[in-house]
């Protein structure tokens, strides 16, 4: 990894300032397949393409800034993950990462199964046709209303995440006339994030049930006793952007050591564990995530290997990526409006977007690279901040990158893995209207989440 700290020295322009980039890639224009989707290649003329159409194409019939989808490759990246396993796990795509009506449909066409975590995404579920029973609801919070409309259509499983809820999924089942599958969610003290993962004895955080100091136990016996309910499982989730399978190991071992504890005190061998997701992907050249078969196989032989060792026979898996299936599967497309050499520092590229369509740069310090999109240049590198349009000058989409030297006004540049987390937090922030989402596939392009309007704004401001 040639990622580097510079020091901090003499601010001459050929010295680089302080900053978390790797040194100038010798072919600007060269698209690294790791991060962008499968079908985005240049076209004679050196334009970006993606599903066959090329970008400047895009920006006059769809606008910038937006994001594109290609279509062919979250379809396969959706195949991937249902195939892995060979048929013996669940995979619930994580809505949270992109949920549209047309990703529904896609989904349940590829055969896979959908997380959703509020009443919204839920709504969107069921209004694209994707079958209840193959929708599990999540959240630490959910509300009686959500909870009741979840119940009463009939969804495949409810994941328990507090005391209070056991007894109130219970009890508005049983007012239904419902016996409600469901999985407790505990925190096994452990979390990954990308290359680390941290194991603990408690975790600090809102999500799930500690098992330590025996809560889960806890939560499993209550569980039990209740008419409304049918425990199917245990689920954990241990972080995000994982490469290393370590921490899975981790978790598994102590979700086995629970379902074991529950056979030796209740007699009965729970028939599910959901090991969450998290799976990371490549944002840039650095990161070198694992394809889904061999996660599968990792986690197969973690689970089965645990369970062997506990005498229990092994659950069924499944599994909830999110990122894994739509992060590498977009990019955002945005036009240059300023370019601001600071001397011996960096050149400061303004877009017309920003952290109104990507947050993950302010909020976890995210990495992500960028391309010249609309032509390619033989110029020199120069290093670039790509920033946005608002009212914060931490408002960043690209930290350190390097960009052609030609620079100029009017280029479109592209961002590419934007697929995830983007579009779902995107805001209105300044009352920047927000991009719409754009799915290419075989040379057609359509909108699938239109551009927002001032229209849209101003109809929610009743005042
Ligand atoms: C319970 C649960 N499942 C799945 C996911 C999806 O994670 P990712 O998109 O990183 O795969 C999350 C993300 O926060 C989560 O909280």
């Amino acid at each position: 990894m040639s990622r580097s700290a510079h020091p901090a020295g003499p601010r001459h322009a050929d010295v680089l300032p302080e900053g978390h980039y790797s040194a100038p890639p010798t072919d600007l224009n060269a698209l690294d397949s790791k991060v962008w989707a499968e079908t985005v290649t240049r076209d004679e003329d050196g334009v970006l393409t993606v599903g066959g159409i090329d970008v400047k194409r895009l920006a006059e019939e769809f606008g910038t800034p937006a994001y594109f989808l290609d279509e062919q490759d979250f379809r396969a990246r959706a195949r991937a993950w249902r195939t892995a396993f060979g048929g013996d796990a669940d995979v619930f795509y994580a809505g949270k990462a992109f949920l549209s009506r047309a990703v529904v449909r896609w989904l349940h066409e590829e055969g896979l199964n959908l997380d959703v975590c509020s009443g919204g995404e839920l709504a969107t579920a069921l209004s694209a046709g994707m079958p209840a029973e193959r929708i599990a609801f999540h959240g630490n919070n959910k509300s009686v209303a959500e909870i009741r409309r979840a119940v009463e259509a009939g969804v495949g499983r409810i994941v328990l995440d507090s005391f209070q809820e056991i007894v109130r999924v219970a009890h508005i089942a049983q007012e239904l006339g419902r016996r409600q599958r469901v999985q407790i969610r505990i925190t096994v003290g452990v979390e990954a994030h990308t290359h680390e993962f941290i194991a603990t004895a408690h975790e600090d955080q809102k999500f799930g049930i500690p098992l330590a100091g025996g809560q889960a136990a806890e939560a499993v016996r209550r569980a039990l006793k209740l008419d409304g309910i049918e425990l199917i499982g245990i689920h954990s989730h241990i972080g995000s952007q994982i490469f290393d399978m370590s921490g899975f190991e981790v978790a598994a071992h102590r979700v086995v050591g629970l379902l074991k504890d529950i056979r030796d005190e209740h007699g009965v061998e729970l028939p599910e564990i959901d090991l969450g997701g998290g799976l990371g992907i490549a944002y840039t050249s650095d990161d070198d995530p694992r394809e889904p078969h061999e996660i599968a196989k990792a986690l197969t032989e973690i689970v089965t290997r645990e369970c062997e060792a506990a005498r229990l026979a092994t659950p069924r898996i499944s599994v909830e990526p999110g990122r894994a299936v739509v992060g590498p599967t977009a990019f955002t497309l945005y036009e240059v409006g300023t370019v601001k050499p600071l001397d011996g520092l960096r050149t400061y590229v303004s877009v017309d977007g920003g952290m109104s369509d990507n947050i993950r740069t302010a909020l976890y310090d995210a990495e992500y690279s960028v391309v010249l999109a609309s032509r390619v240049s033989d110029a020199e590198p120069m290093l670039c901040r790509v920033v946005g349009k608002h009212c914060e000058s931490g408002d960043i989409v690209v930290k350190d990158a390097f960009l052609p030297g030609d620079l100029a006004p009017g280029d479109l540049i592209a961002v590419p893995a934007t697929g995830a987390y983007c579009r779902s937090m995107a805001s209105n922030y300044n009352h920047v209207l927000r991009p719409p989402v754009v799915a290419v596939r075989d040379g057609e392009a359509r909108v699938i989440v239109r551009r927002e309007t001032e229209e849209d704004l101003l109809r929610l401001d009743v005042g």
